[in-house]
Parts: C-alpha cells; sequence; structure tokens
C-alpha cells in the first residue's frame, strides 16, 4: 500500500492514534487506510456484533473456546501452543478480526491472581517457548496477535493504578524474558501496554520500558496498543512510544496530541513514527473469510486438553479406570463443567462437552455401569446436607467414584484476586465423605489458580489436574479417565503446601498503592527450590500410565558459553506415552545471589513401550547469565555451572558439569569503593597490597600478617573513610592512578557480550 505521511493534516495523523470505537481503528478513506478490527482474546475469539464491553459481558459470536493458557502451559508442548495459535488465527480470519488480544505471558507471581488462568506460567522460559509457538503460528493465518501485558501486570486487584515496584534485575530476568522471546522469534504485530505502573511510571507511557527495552534493544517494529483504558497522559504516551489507544477517546486525546504539537511539546516527529506504525497495522485488514471448521476446531481443543491434564497422584493404578466397574460420577462440575474463566476472553462456544455425558457415552463398550449425583452446588444454594448425603449414597454402590470439583467463577476471576487458596468447603467435605465410602475415589480437579489439597489429598487414591480445558472438556478428561489419552501434563506452576509458603506471600497485593516484589527472582520453584521449602507438588511433576528413565546425560561445551546436552530417556513401562525432558541449570557462583536452579530447556517427545531415544538439547549464553545491574548487561559467571535433569523441580535425576570461561567483569574503582572492593579488583588489587606492604614498617607488616581479622572487619568499609583511619598510609597521587586504571579497565570483553542477547 502506498501512503504519503506527508500527505496527512496533523489532525487527521492524531486521529489514527486511537480507536473508532471499542474494537475498530479508525480509517482515513481519502488516504487510502482502512480500519481494522482488534478483538479479545487468548484461548478464542470473542467478535461481539452488538453490545460491546472489555469483562467479557455482553454476547459475542460463537467461536471454540480451546484450552485456556494455563492448560497450555500444562502440556510443555510448543507444537500443540502453536496448533492453538494456528486454529484461534483461522477463526479470526473467518470474522474478520485482524488483530486477536493475546496470548498473556505475563509470569504467575502469586498462586493468588485472579487472572492465572490467562498465564501460562511461573517461569519465564516455558511461558515464553509456548507464548512464541502460539504466536507465530496465529500471524502464519494473516491475523496479528497482541503480546500482552507490557509489563509486570501480576495481579488484578488495582491494576489499574498500582505501581509494580520490581528492581531491574527481576524484571529482566522473570518479568521481560517471555516477551522478549515472543518479540525476537515471532515478531508480534502489537504488544498491549499492562495498566499498571513500573516504579511509579504508568506501563503506557513509560518510554524506557516502550521504546528503550521494547524497540531499542529487542528490535520490535510493531504497534504498541494500550489496554483497554489504560491510557492516563497520552501525549507523554505518545513521546513513550504508546502508538494506538484504544478504545477511542471520542476524539478528546486525538486533540491533545495535536495541541501538544502545536505548543512545541510534543515533537511531531514522533506522532508520525507511531502513525507509520500504526497505518502499517492497517495491513492486516481483511474481509471475513466465514471460514470455521467447527468439528475440526472442537476435536483439536480435545486433544489440547486431554494432552494439558495433569495426572498429580495415582495410588496403586488406580487410573486408567478398568472396564466393567461400577463408577460413581460425583459433582456438579460433572453436569455444568467450569471450562474458561471470566472476563475479557470469555467466549461464547460452538458447544461444551460435559463429562456425564462423555463417560456414559463411552461407558457402554466398556460395559461399564454409571450412577451421578450432584453433590453440591457452585453458588452453595441449596441443602448440602441432602446433596452430600445422596452422593455418599451414590458412591455406596461404587467400586470408583469419580468427584468433579473446582472453583467457580465468583471465587475467581480477571478484575479480582482470590484471599484463599481453599476449594469451597462444601467440596473438602464432600471428597473427604466420598472417600471414606468407595473403595476407590479419583477427584478431578477445574480451576484457574492453583488450589490447595490440604485436608483431603491423602484420602483419595487419584487425583487429575484439569484446569480450565475450554468446551471440550468433558470428553478430554474422560479420555485420561478411561485411558483413551496417556497423560502427560506436567505442572507449570507449583502446588505449595500452604498460601504462606509461597515467596510473595508478605507483598501480595500490595497496599497503599504500591507492591513490593519484595522476593526478587525467587518466583515460584526458584524459591522453593532453594530455600528448601517443602511443597505438595513441586513446577515440573506429571505422572503417566507408563514409565520412564532417564540413562544418560552427556553435555559438552560447543561455543562461547554454549552447551549441549543429550540426554537418552527410554519409555520402561507397558504402554506409549510423553515425556518430558525438563533440563535446569545450577549456575556457578555468581556476585549476585541466584536460585539454586532455573528451567533452561525441555522437549517434549513421545516414546513407544520400550522405546529408547536421545534428545538433544541446546543451551545459549543466556541459560546461564544473571543481568548485572552495574553493567547493564548479562554476565556469566566463570566457573561450574551444572546442567541437571529433573522429573521435576524438586527432582534431580541426573546432572552434568560444564565449565565455563565466563565473562571477566573489571569494576570501576572510586572513593565510595569498599576497601574489599579495592583489595580484591583484580588489576589495582596487586598493586595496592604493594603499595601498602611498601609503606609499612616491618612490625606492622607482622602484625597485619598475624591479624587477618583485622582486614575482614574493614572490608565492608569504604575506602574514602578506611582512609581517614590510615592516614597517609596511601598517597593520594597512587589512589588517582589506581582508579584511573581501574577505569579504563571497567567492563566486558565487548565482542563476547554482544553474542549473548542475539
Ligand atoms: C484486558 C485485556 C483485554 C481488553 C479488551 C482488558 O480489560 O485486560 O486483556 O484484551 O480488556 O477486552
Amino acid at each position: 500500500m502506498t501512503f504519503d505521511l506527508s500527505a496527512l493534516t496533523l489532525d487527521q495523523k492524531a486521529s489514527l492514534l486511537s480507536g473508532a470505537d471499542f474494537w475498530s481503528t479508525k480509517s482515513l478513506p481519502e488516504a487510502g487506510i482502512p480500519s481494522i478490527v482488534l478483538t479479545d482474546g487468548p484461548h478464542g475469539v470473542r467478535r461481539q456484533a452488538g453490545e460491546a464491553d472489555h469483562l467479557g459481558i455482553n454476547d459475542s459470536l460463537p467461536s471454540t473456546c480451546f484450552p485456556l493458557a494455563v492448560a497450555v502451559g500444562s502440556s510443555w508442548d510448543p507444537h500443540l501452543a502453536a496448533k492453538v495459535g494456528a486454529a484461534v488465527g483461522q477463526e479470526a480470519r473467518a470474522f474478520g478480526v485482524s488483530v486477536v488480544l493475546g496470548p498473556g505471558v505475563n509470569i504467575k507471581r502469586s498462586p493468588l491472581c485472579g487472572r492465572n488462568f490467562e498465564y501460562y506460567s511461573e517461569d519465564p522460559y516455558l511461558s515464553g517457548v509456548l507464548g512464541a509457538a502460539h504466536v507465530s503460528a496465529l500471524q502464519e493465518t494473516g491475523a496479528g496477535a497482541s503480546v500482552k501485558h507490557f509489563a509486570a501486570n501480576n495481579q488484578e486487584h488495582e491494576r489499574m493504578r498500582i505501581s509494580a515496584d520490581v528492581d531491574e534485575r527481576t524484571l529482566r530476568e522473570i518479568y521481560f524474558p517471555a516477551f522478549e522471546r515472543v518479540v525476537r522469534e515471532s515478531k508480534p504485530a502489537t504488544v498491549m501496554c499492562a495498566y499498571n505502573k513500573i516504579n511509579g511510571v504508568y506501563a503506557s507511557h513509560n518510554r524506557w520500558l516502550l521504546t528503550d527495552v521494547l524497540r531499542t534493544e529487542w528490535g520490535f517494529e510493531g504497534a504498541v496498543v494500550s489496554d483497554w483504558g489504560a491510557v492516563s497522559d497520552r501525549v507523554e504516551g505518545v513521546a513513550a512510544g504508546m502508538d494506538l489507544e484504544m478504545p477511542g477517546s471520542g476524539g478528546a486525546t486525538d486533540q491533545q496530541i495535536v495541541d501538544a504539537v502545536r505548543s512545541g511539546s510534543l515533537d511531531e516527529e514522533l506522532v508520525d513514527a507511531s502513525v507509520r506504525r500504526v497505518v502499517a497495522l492497517t495491513q492486516l485488514a481483511g474481509d471475513a473469510t466465514g471460514d470455521l471448521d467447527i468439528d475440526g476446531h472442537h476435536a483439536l481443543a480435545r486433544q489440547v486438553a486431554a494432552d494439558s491434564i495433569v495426572l498429580l497422584k495415582n495410588n496403586d493404578t488406580t487410573l486408567p479406570i478398568q472396564t466393567d466397574t461400577r463408577v460413581a460420577v460425583i459433582g456438579a462440575f460433572a453436569t455444568a463443567p467450569r471450562y474458561q474463566g471470566g472476563g475479557s476472553s470469555q467466549i461464547n462456544p460452538t458447544r461444551v462437552d460435559a463429562a456425564l455425558d462423555a463417560i456414559r457415552d463411552q461407558s457402554w463398550a466398556d460395559g461399564i455401569t454409571v450412577e451421578y449425583a450432584t453433590g453440591f452446588t457452585v453458588d452453595d444454594s441449596g441443602d448440602s446436607t441432602a446433596l452430600l448425603a445422596e452422593a455418599v449414597t451414590v458412591a455406596t454402590r461404587a467400586e470408583v467414584a469419580v468427584v468433579f470439583v473446582g472453583l467457580g467463577d465468583r471465587d475467581e476471576s480477571e478484575g479480582f484476586d482470590r484471599e484463599t487458596l481453599a476449594l469451597p468447603p462444601a467440596q473438602v467435605d464432600l471428597i473427604r465423605a466420598v472417600a471414606e465410602t468407595t473403595a476407590k475415589t479419583v477427584v478431578v480437579l477445574s480451576n484457574g489458580g492453583v488450589v490447595s489439597l490440604e485436608g483431603w489429598h491423602d484420602q483419595v487414591d487419584a487425583i487429575l489436574e484439569g484446569w480450565l480445558l475450554g468446551q471440550a472438556t468433558g470428553s478430554a478428561v474422560t479420555d485420561v479417565l478411561f485411558g483413551q489419552v496417556n497423560p502427560s501434563g506436567h505442572l507449570a506452576e507449583s502446588i505449595p503446601l500452604r498460601l504462606e509458603d509461597n515467596p510473595t506471600w508478605a507483598n501480595f497485593p500490595g497496599e497503599q498503592g504500591h507492591v513490593r516484589y519484595g522476593e526478587g527472582v525467587f518466583v515460584g520453584y526458584r524459591y522453593y527450590t532453594s530455600a528448601d521449602v517443602p511443597v505438595r507438588y513441586p513446577f515440573g511433576h506429571g505422572l503417566s500410565y507408563t514409565a520412564f528413565s532417564t540413562d544418560r546425560i552427556e553435555a559438552r561445551v560447543t561455543g562461547d558459553a554454549e552447551v549441549e546436552v543429550d540426554v537418552t530417556v527410554t519409555n520402561t513401562g507397558k504402554r506409549g506415552g510423553k515425556h518430558v525432558v525438563q533440563l535446569y541449570v545450577a549456575p556457578a557462583p555468581s556476585p549476585v545471589r541466584r536460585p539454586a536452579r532455573e528451567l533452561r530447556a525441555f522437549a517434549k517427545v513421545y516414546l513407544r513401550a520400550g522405546e529408547t531415544r536421545t534428545v538433544t538439547l541446546t543451551l545459549d549464553r543466556r541459560a546461564f547469565a544473571y543481568w548485572d545491574i552495574e553493567l547493564g548487561q548479562w554476565v556469566v559467571a566463570p566457573g561450574d555451572h551444572i546442567v541437571q535433569i529433573g522429573a521435576d523441580s524438586a527432582t534431580i535425576i541426573d546432572e552434568a558439569t560444564v565449565t565455563l570461561a565466563g565473562d571477566t567483569v573489571v569494576r570501576e574503582l572510586t572513593l565510595a569503593s569498599t576497601v574489599g572492593e579495592w583489595f580484591s579488583h583484580t588489576e589495582v588489587g596487586p598493586l595496592l597490597m604493594q603499595g601498602m606492604a611498601a609503606g609499612m614498617t616491618a612490625d606492622q607488616a607482622q602484625q597485619a600478617a598475624d591479624n587477618p581479622d583485622q582486614l575482614k572487619m574493614v572490608e565492608s568499609m569504604p575506602m574514602q573513610q578506611f582512609l581517614s583511619f590510615v592516614q597517609g598510609a596511601i598517597p593520594e597521587e597512587s589512589l588517582e592512578q589506581m582508579m584511573q586504571l581501574s577505569r579504563s579497565a571497567a567492563g566486558l570483553d565487548r565482542e563476547r557480550q554482544s553474542s549473548i542477547a542475539e
């Protein structure tokens, strides 16, 4: 499309930088600029034909509700994430939607975040890999993605005004990497900025975030779009690189932009840059193809859902349920499934599979008898004692009871956070009562955020964590219960024993306008494994109906801090199944405190019964690096890094050590540097030592050698203060020379450094 920016007036240009209405951009037919539609959401297309809203209140056209990110996260399968992305892209095209608002790659900082169902994981690497796969595949259909919510939007409480107070290393290592991976690898058409402030500055007018980091460092070339209603200062937003305000402001903020340019407080070139990016975005315009593969996409939703279910516990092979079994199906969610979360991502599904129907459908073939009892109501209405008694009666007649429990829409949603991890008490009572009655009890969970398993875990025989599985939930759960699908999901977030064990407990959701990310990089399993805090189930946990062994791990350094790892795995059981090879790195001692281990690579592989396969995983520099706030760069500590294969984040099966040359960091010395820093400095330390020794009498030197503790006492003292105690011990001129020497040697080996981020 040819487009002549100079032919547009300032008013026309400003008008392009906000929406025409709730879901579409403004057109300028005279300049050949069309309008496009942007709409939710991550796991399906919420195309509203009538009244619009951003909280999922009004109707939308029927579309496929795929498993939510919380489920896809547990699949640990980028190929499945890609299939979902492609299908969502196709449906977007069918409806004439140009940009789909998703996926969300925010990190699950606290298990209480009401919107955790829209996010993949507590781990940035897993989130980034899955998010990138989704976006690439979605965009191959011709639609654009909007990766969201950038950045540090990790709670719903006061999300529109809270300041996430978080240090830069934590942003770089935990909250940015998933966005960075998606931007670098998948080049999303748009990035959606978050509602919240970061360290006091709204994301929507944070130039460091939207321009310095996103564009200059990561090379983002698309448009930044505001979250719906996130703009707090439109003029500052344009200056920061926030291109498109959504929804439209009725022209009010366009005028502010015009006025600011006219008064000289906003550079017109910044307006032009945003206009170019918004106009480029409108190239995604396309007519509705109407081509909706309803059955095909339902089947895909079922396949992805089944591969996302996590088998948490399976004592005495309770599952899969064998033929000719008397089964009691209990719980309101078996007939009215909870398969998606409330808010902007809420889909009007093309159909919904309830588990009871699916179990009944398939039971005839296997001679299985099924009896059902409601057990509880999701809104706590009705006579709970009678419901419980009825469920127990039904359970008495069964050999296996399958209890469907979980959270309701009123327990978790976009817009608010939870206050507890507990399941509703009536459901806990039900599980316990049924478990006392039947020979075998299986619990199937439907929940967007982690729930506590305490108080009933030990009484039951098997647990399936189903999360929110999308519209095919009932048939997918049935596939796993009866063994048509061998479960292969693994937890993408830790299940703690107690809420108080979670590292954010004291700092969530914040107070007086601020939430302090006091746990730093120690989010989720990074904390539990480092502090040795026991959890109910660790990140990465997941069982199968078969068994796998890891027979060999071999690691070799193939380049500058690049490592290849071969892992040989065998399916030692009697049926085929998918195995996730999880590779963690336990870093060499570094000048900053680091987690015991971090997930740095993984692969999901299918193995036939008895099959052995060697999987090769590659680790780049970033897998070993930490963000050095003094240098503002990624740094690899020299020394022994341990690559570990984990059954999960807490259970290391095998490991190998790689010795890396790493980066030699030479820091600049000033009088504010400590005595310890001066003495341990690679260039200056030896000179200082010599100089000090030369200026001492033999007695003084002997005394210093006899009392090493004295040096320890002054190690943390700034040189300035130290000098005032030992006046004249180091001539001023020598100090100057040494500081000059440290200045000229300061920094990293640039050539090597530049390869880190590529
Ligand atoms: C949500 C976004 C969503 C937008 C439009 C906002 O409330 O935070 O994720 O895309 O509404 O519905």
